[in-house]
Order: structure tokens, then sequence, then C-alpha cells
């Protein structure tokens, strides 16, 4: 089965295509991505309108670069799956559209797919597979949850954030410093130079006795003390604030990781989303669950980020499992605001 998957949710366009048989882990046979960074980089954010017009430009090129790719033609294609949300709901129009249309024209079935179990289902494309049951960190820039995963499809959420995510409190500390965007990277980059001890910064909700996260107070408190730096900043205390923001954020996730990995029993830690590309988070990650036994599983840093290898695998492995649902006359809906919860079919 050639599974083709797009994927549209936010600020990048990708397009891939993955080979499954009946069981075993689906092979990636091509895959493209164009990123919308220099164009939102002059707004300091992502501008949805933009990001829609710009997706209409790219997707159909990307198609048919990856069906070059992999030498195939689009109608050796057996099912077509496009991201359904969550995310900006122009950007996932245009996915859905295309991928709909397609599927119509070439009378093949067409799924929609939960970007976030595109982002955990993502490291079964890595050479280091893992294997069910694991808990999962999901960290990007819209979500920060832990979830236990069983089997595809059978997802408990463990905790999340009840504010801002991980991914925006790099983003907003790093928007706040003047270091553009997406703030992530550049934070990280500048952190190198720094010493985290520098800085005094909150760890919210590290005690709290459960799963969940807060990110917020840290914006504020990175806000605050750039304010007693004054307008005059040096690039050393700038570096050092940028560190001391990165170890507060890293320490919540590898501290909840270890008690979510303890609580369920599991031995295995899946990273995904765009904030576990972060080489800091790994290094800590892989230093403190080397010690208890636990194996970390990333998915290859070029699908850390949105992309679409992980859609076709998401719906390659729903397909191989018999839940991947059609939809009903190629008719495409989205869902920007769609909780993970609901395609667990242990909700
Ligand atoms: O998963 P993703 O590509 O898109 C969403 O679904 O949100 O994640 C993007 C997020 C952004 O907040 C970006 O700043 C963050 O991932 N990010 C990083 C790094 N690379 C990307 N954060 C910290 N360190 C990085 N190296
Ligand atoms: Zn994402």
């Amino acid at each position: 089965m050639i599974v083709l998957g797009i994927e549209s949710s936010c600020d990048e366009t990708g397009v891939a295509l993955v080979r499954a048989g009946a069981q075993g882990t689906p092979a990636l046979l091509a895959h493209a991505l164009h990123t919308q960074i220099d164009m939102h980089q002059a707004y300091g954010g992502v501008v949805p309108e933009l990001a829609s017009r710009d997706h209409i430009r790219r997707v159909v090129p990307l198609t048919r670069q990856v069906a070059d790719e992999a030498g195939l033609a689009l109608d050796q294609v057996d099912l077509v799956a496009y991201t359904q949300g969550p995310g900006l709901a122009g950007a996932l129009l245009v996915g859905a559209g295309v991928a709909c249309a397609l599927a119509a024209s070439l009378g093949r079935p067409v799924v929609g797919v939960h970007h976030l179990e595109g982002h955990l289902l993502s490291p079964f494309l890595s050479a280091d597979p893992p294997a069910f049951p694991f808990v999962a960190l999901l960290v990007s820039g819209g979500h920060t949850q832990l979830m236990r995963v069983d089997d595809v499809a059978r997802y408990e959420l463990l905790g999340e954030t009840i504010d801002d995510a991980a991914g925006e409190a790099f983003d907003k500390s790093a928007k706040l410093m003047g270091l553009g965007y997406p703030g992530g990277p550049a934070l990280a980059r500048l952190a190198d130079f720094g010493d985290p001890r520098s800085f005094d910064l909150p760890r919210p909700l590290l005690h709290s006795g459960n799963l969940d996260f807060s990110f917020a107070g840290l914006k504020t408190a990175v806000r605050t003390q750039l304010g007693k730096l004054g307008s005059n900043v040096c690039q050393q205390s700038l570096a050092n604030l940028a560190a001391a923001t990165q170890q507060a954020i890293v320490d919540v996730l590898v501290r909840k990781s270890l008690a979510a990995l303890q609580r369920t029993g599991c031995t295995r830690l899946v990273v995904a989303g765009g904030v576990g590309a972060n080489r800091h988070l790994r290094a800590q990650l892989d230093e403190q669950c080397a010690r208890r036994g636990v194996r970390v599983h990333y998915p290859e840093l070029a699908l850390c980020t949105d992309n679409g290898a992980m859609i076709a695998l998401a719906a390659a492995m729903r397909a191989q499992r018999g839940l991947a649902v059609p939809q009903a006359d190629h008719a495409f809906s989205v869902r920007p605001r769609w909780p993970l919860a609901d395609v667990s079919a242990a909700a």
C-alpha cells in the first residue's frame, strides 16, 4: 500500500510518500518540505493568511516532486492522508482541499490525520524505532503533553500545560530578547554561550505532584529580568538569560517525563514535536533515562518539526490496523481545535 501524506497545519508545507505492508513499520519513500519561516520572520510570528496563500503555491509542486523522487505515478497511490487538525483553519483547508480533490480524481480513499498523532508516531520512521507501550512527551509550538501510548489510537493523556506550551515559552522568551522568529532554535543557539546559573528563574509546577505544566510565569520572569538589565544589555548577559531560560524549561520537561515513566511503569520514552530538536533537552533526557534503564527514542532531526512523512506514516499505521476511516464522498473537513483523546480508541 502506498500512502501520500500532506501537512499544512501551520507554517510548513510537507508532502511525503510511504510504503506499508499488511504489518511491520512503513517505509519512507520520499518527502519534501517547504518552510515559510523566512516569510513570517519579518512579522515576528506566523501570519495565518500569508501561510494559507503560500501553502496553495507549494502543495502541488511538492506533491509532484515526491512522486518523481519515489519514481511513482500518482495513480499508484492507494490512500491519501492530510492533516485535519489541530492548526490554523485556513492553512488546514489548503491541504484538506488538495488531498480530497486528488483522492476523488484518483478514485482512492482519503483520511484526515491528527497532527499530534503524526508527531508521536514519527520516531517509527527512525533507524531505532520504539516498541509499544511507551510514554510520549509531545513538545511543540502549540502543545505540551505527556501521553501513555499502548498502540496506535490508544492514547491516555497523563498531563498537559495549563497555559503556554514549551515551544511557546521558547518563542515568547526569545521574542522578548529580540531574537526573532522562530525563537526556539535562536534561543538555543545563544544559550550555548551562556551560564544557566546566572539567573534564578522559576520552574512552575515542578513539585505539583501531578504531570501538568505551566510556562506562562517563566515568560513573565524573563521580562522582569530584561527590565532589570535595562536597554544597554550586553551580549553575555543575554546569553546567560537564554541559557537560564532553556535550563528552566528543560528541567521541568525532564522531571515530569521521569515522573510519567515512574507512574506508568513504562521503560521507553518517545520525544516528539519541534522542541524535541533541542540538543540540551536531548542530552538531559538521555542522561537521566540511561541511569534508570529507560530507552529514549527521537524522530530523525528532519522529522522533529512539522512534515508530511509523519502524516503519511500515521495514516498507514492506522490502515494496517483497520483504523483509517475514509472521509465519506471525499468531502473535506478540518478541525482547528481537536483534542488527541478524540482519536483514541480508548476514549
Ligand atoms: O512541532 P513544530 O514544528 O510545530 C508545531 O506543531 O507547533 O514545533 C515548533 C516549535 C516552535 O515553538 C520552535 O521554536 C520549537 O518548536 N523549536 C525549538 C527548537 N527547534 C524548534 N525549541 C527549542 N530548541 C530547538 N532547537
Ligand atoms: Zn507540529
